[in-house]
């Protein structure tokens, strides 16, 4: 009886290894065979019941729900963690399409966003990311949201659920910290002020734009910034597509030099070949390590430029402009220079080209994902912040034939980035006046970041940084400590011990009030290069809000007014052809003796009072209120040189460029 009621579980155990062994013996001699089903994903929680105020939404219904929240480590009473779980959810109960959804979330928590699926954010940021001032989501990879018409009310093609883990400040359960704000971003839309519902709900129900200005469907405005990038698509085929990438430079400061462009892949793609700029890095290890090297078993690798998930792109050297192979672009190959549209419009963009290659299950040829998390970056510029790419109107480009046609795009997005101003910046400005004899130097530590304890111990990081006479100017910072001190003892003054920290800038711009008469003043203006790279083509602006309007000329660079954000107070310099390199510091002719020498570039500017009559050179109206070098911004001291203890005219920089001596004595 027993033996008889074993055997059939027997039996049963006994196939169960059986088939088990099958399948694993199936699976390694034969590599394509569909791996085993996973197992199945756990019931999903049950749909939120809908609102009763989504039922009433006509436009598209957005909620904020927030589910749960525990303490985490830390504790501590001051400022007590709490991890928070919620879900966005983005409905289209309107008649059209919601192409590439955007949803602006107010968070005010000081939260730190730690997961979100069915999104990323706008501006491309990689998670864990603070997010306390607010962020705005985008759905990926599905962006779209059909509308009820196209579906037959099929809700899950209208709705998208970002659902969010993430960590908040001083909300401790069962308090809910919801969110101030949640709106829908995307042009032609307008959100009134989202509601609460039951504690833990924010909804709003956003109607089209009565003063709608989009184009057609899903076709975004572009939008203006700082810098834009188009990725356009020129050439798709079913497993390939070339992209045309165009940098554009729209701020009449901004400019990158050597720009180093990445981005990061979503779906295993890998670019095959580029013309006009090339990888920094060429590897195709990756590929043939991954899923690429299986799929594409007939390419060879060897010829794969990159496979990296993040390549980073940089321009070709202008050597090879002519080259068959990679040049032969129009506006490639300028070694990474682009310069604003005020100094040169034609060296404001920077255009290069790649092969793709893409993956299953893309292999379509309208399959086609933008690269996402767009960074620029330059040697000594302005930081950009890139958002993410967004899809626009078709870009048109002259047909290569030679016709007078213009070709389309088959799809455009576009990436907009703005500048962000660096901390610490890598330029600081001297300020001085024929009316004193110290100098106001760089501030201590302008260029780098102090406050962090790595700072060795012999220098003060918060004394301010001791005057200096005026031939200190010209000596690296490391030798100049017997001036300043001896120039301190001259002049009755205190030294601190230890020591201020020198400014680590690596370039450093003097402004000296020259000459304040009855019609007019002068200033002259030294830029100085300490560190080890050569500048061509450089640039520096200084704004004056109330001299600029006067501004009559620069005797040796050439200099305009420039409109920055509508105000003409920004005065741009550049050099004079001849001029335009400002050269890297130098060991001097007897190194034993003498102190390195820095590279400079010298001018006297001259302004008249006749707009402005009234104005108070001497009292602050004749030094810049911000400083920029190469489109950033520099550090600027914090104190204006006094109207006392007048000593000779200075001369110290005149003995340095006669040429400008001669020019300067006739001003002073
Ligand atoms: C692997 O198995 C599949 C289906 O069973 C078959 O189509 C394929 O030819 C096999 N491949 C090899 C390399 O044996
Ligand atoms: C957290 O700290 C508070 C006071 O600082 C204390 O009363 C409480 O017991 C602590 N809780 C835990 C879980 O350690
Ligand atoms: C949020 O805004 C404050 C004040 O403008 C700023 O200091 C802080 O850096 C911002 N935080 C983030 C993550 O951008
Ligand atoms: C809500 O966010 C939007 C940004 O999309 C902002 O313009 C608006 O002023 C915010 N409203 C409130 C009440 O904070
Ligand atoms: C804005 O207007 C365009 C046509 O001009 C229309 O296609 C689009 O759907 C409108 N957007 C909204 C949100 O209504
Ligand atoms: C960049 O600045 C422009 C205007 O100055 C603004 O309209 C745009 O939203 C900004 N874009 C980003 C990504 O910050
Ligand atoms: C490229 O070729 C053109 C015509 O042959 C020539 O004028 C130009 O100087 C060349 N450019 C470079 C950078 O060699
Ligand atoms: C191009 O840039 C590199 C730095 O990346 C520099 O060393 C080189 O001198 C530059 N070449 C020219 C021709 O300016
Ligand atoms: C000064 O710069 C402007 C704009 O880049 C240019 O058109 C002009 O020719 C330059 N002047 C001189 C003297 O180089
Ligand atoms: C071609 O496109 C450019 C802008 O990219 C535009 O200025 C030009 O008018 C267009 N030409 C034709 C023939 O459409
Ligand atoms: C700015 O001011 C200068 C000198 O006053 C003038 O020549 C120039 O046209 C002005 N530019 C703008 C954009 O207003
Ligand atoms: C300047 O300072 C550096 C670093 O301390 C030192 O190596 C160099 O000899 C000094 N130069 C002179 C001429 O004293």
């Amino acid at each position: 009886m027993i033996l008889m009621g074993l055997a059939p579980k027997l039996f049963i155990l006994l196939s169960l290894f059986t088939t088990i062994q099958l399948t694993s013996s199936q699976q390694r001699f034969n590599d394509s065979t569909p791996p085993p089903p996973p197992p199945p994903p756990p019931p999903p929680p049950g749909p939120p019941p809908i609102s009763p105020d989504a039922v009433l939404c006509n436009g598209v219904f957005l909620s904020y729900t927030y589910s749960t929240g525990t303490q985490i480590k830390p504790n501590d009473t001051k400022s007590q963690p709490y991890r928070f779980e919620s879900v966005i959810t983005v409905l289209n109960n309107g008649r059209d399409e919601l192409k590439s959804w955007l949803v602006f979330v107010g968070f005010a928590h000081k939260e730190i966003l730690v997961s979100a699926s069915n999104a990323i954010l706008e501006d491309g940021s990689s998670l864990p990311v603070s997010v306390e001032n607010g962020t705005t989501f985008a759905g990926y990879p599905a962006a779209d949201l059909k509308s009820a018409i196209m579906t037959a009310g099929d809700v899950t093609q209208m709705e998208a659920r970002v659902e969010l883990v993430g960590t908040q400040f001083g909300v401790a359960p069962p308090d809910v910290p919801l969110p101030k704000n949640i709106t829908l971003v995307n042009d032609g839309w307008s959100c009134p002020k989202a509601t609460q519902r039951d504690g833990n709900v924010l909804e709003v129900c956003c109607m089209p734009d009565p003063k709608n200005e989009t184009g057609p469907i899903g076709v975004k405005r572009r939008q203006k910034g700082d810098l834009t990038i188009m990725y356009d698509i020129i050439r798709p085929y079913a497993s390939s597509y070339w992209a045309q990438v165009t940098i554009e430079n729209h701020n009449p400061l901004g400019r990158l030099d050597n720009w180093d462009l990445s981005f990061e892949w979503m779906k295993d793609e890998f670019i095959f070949q580029t013309k006009g700029a090339y990888p920094s890095v060429v590897d195709s290890s990756a590929c043939i390590d991954g899923p690429q090297g299986k799929y594409y078993s007939g390419v060879d690798f060897s010829n794969v430029l990159s496979c990296a998930r993040r390549p980073h792109i940089i321009d070709l050297p202008l050597t090879k402009y002519n080259d068959s192979n990679l040049g032969l672009k129009p506006y490639c190959c300028r070694n990474g220079t682009i310069l604003s549209p005020s100094m040169d419009p034609t060296k404001s963009k920077s255009v290069f080209q790649m092969e793709v290659y893409k993956m299953p299950p893309d292999l379509n040829i309208s399959a086609i994902a933008p690269p996402q998390g767009w960074q620029i970056k330059g040697n000594l510029n302005p930081d950009y912040k890139c958002g993410s790419p967004v899809g626009v109107s078709l870009s048109e480009f002259p047909d290569p034939s030679g016709l007078p046609s213009n070709r389309t795009a088959f799809a455009s997005w576009q990436v907009v980035c703005n500048i962000t101003q660096p901390k610490p910046p890598s330029c600081c400005v001297s300020f001085s006046s024929y009316l004193n004899d110290s100098i106001i130097p760089c501030n201590t530590c302008a260029c780098r970041d102090c406050s962090s304890e790595r700072v060795d111990q012999t220098c003060s990081t918060n004394s301010p940084a001791l005057l200096l006479p005026p031939q200190a100017l010209l000596i690296p910072f490391e030798n100049r400590t017997k001036f300043a001190t001896s120039w301190a003892e001259l002049k009755h003054r205190k030294v601190p011990s230890p020591l201020p920290c020198g400014d680590s800038c690596g370039v450093s711009i003097n402004w000296h009030l020259t000459t304040d008469y009855r019609r007019g003043w002068t200033a002259r203006i030294t830029i100085f290069n300490w560190g080890g790279t050569n500048f061509a083509d450089w640039s520096a602006a200084v704004e004056l809000k109330n001299a600029a309007p006067d501004f009559e000329k620069a005797y040796s660079f050439n200099a305009t007014t420039v409109a920055v954000d509508g105000k003409n107070t920004t005065v741009l310099m550049e050099g004079l052809p001849g001029l335009n390199y400002l050269v890297a510091e130098v060991d001097a002719k007897n190194p034993s003796k003498d102190y390195r020498v820095p590279g400079k570039q010298q001018s006297v500017i001259s302004f008249t009072k006749k707009l402005n009559p009234g104005i108070k050179v001497r009292a602050g109206d004749g030094f810049p209120t911000k400083v920029f070098f190469n489109g950033q911004e520099c550090s600027l001291p914090s104190i204006l040189p006094s109207n006392g203890h007048k000593g000779r005219v200075s001369t110290f920089l005149l003995l340095v460029l006669p040429v400008f001596a001669l020019l300067s004595l006739i001003w002073v």
